[in-house]
């Protein structure tokens, strides 16, 4: 009998980061998953089997303390799903220092803070940690000038990710820089191209698919390899 995996996904309270419980609680893993408010957490709840937590990914006090609340907990997969969009008006004239601020730091930096945090308990050898990232971050594809500096905070996130590998040191683990596709969520809005379903299936797919692979891969829910 296979053992059951555990996979810890961060900011899970609806949208991508809801999807992706749904998928791997369908799929038989064990899923714990962090929402900034649990009183607005009803669609994870109403899941059942979830231990849910609470996480500011952007507090760093609060991330000390849900790894020290974790520490003897064991994850097969850590999802750091939690994203923003950034400001209305993403020219670089038309944004404040701290809308500026607050993007790069919850979608580049609070992740790569959070993954070092926790990169000790993902298992040997077999664990994966992904990341949340875009096709945007590519810097060698041009797109979405409307969206110029969520593309840029991802193609950060890509960038600190890298970083971040090249400090594993022996630790042999699956690092996924992925893609889920433009997907109907609050984000993605009524108008893109794929369900939440859709989308996730294929990320979780990913993610067994990499499994034991080792390296740094930046691929889309259909495991198509995107350039950096
Ligand atoms: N939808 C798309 O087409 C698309 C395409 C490419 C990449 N992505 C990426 O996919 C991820 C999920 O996007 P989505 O479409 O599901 O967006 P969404 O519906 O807006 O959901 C965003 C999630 O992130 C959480 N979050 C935001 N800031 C956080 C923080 N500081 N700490 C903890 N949680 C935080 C939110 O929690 P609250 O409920 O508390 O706000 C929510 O659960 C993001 O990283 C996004 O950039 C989305």
């Amino acid at each position: 009998m296979s053992k059951v995996k555990t996979a810890l996904i961060i900011g899970a309270s609806r949208g991508l980061g809801l999807g992706l419980v749904k998928t791997l609680l369908a799929d038989g893993w064990q899923v714990t998953a962090t929402v900034r408010n649990p009183q607005k957490a009803d669609a994870l709840q109403a899941l059942g089997k979830v231990r849910i937590e609470k996480l500011d990914m952007d507090d760093q006090q609060a991330v000390i303390a849900l790894s020290q609340q974790l520490k003897g907990d064991v994850f097969d997969l850590l999802f750091v799903n939690a994203g923003v969009k950034g400001p209305d008006v993403q020219t670089p004239g038309g944004a404040t220092l701290a809308e500026v601020g607050q993007l790069f730091f919850t979608n580049a930096v609070a992740p790569i803070n959070l993954a070092q945090r926790f990169v000790g308990q993902i298992r040997p050898e077999t664990g994966v940690l992904a990341f949340m990232s875009s096709v945007l971050g590519s810097v060698t594809m041009p797109d979405a000038p409307e969206l110029a500096l969520y593309k840029a905070s991802k193609a950060a996130l890509n960038s600190m990710t890298n970083s971040f590998v090249t400090q594993l040191g022996e630790q042999k683990l699956t690092v996924l820089s992925l893609h889920p596709g433009w997907v109907k969520t609050d984000m993605g809005g009524e108008g893109a191209d794929l369900d939440v379903e859709t989308s996730t299936r294929g990320l979780v797919d990913q993610v067994n698919a990499y499994t034991g692979k080792g390296g740094h891969h930046f691929v889309n829910y259909k495991g198509e390899t995107i350039p950096w």
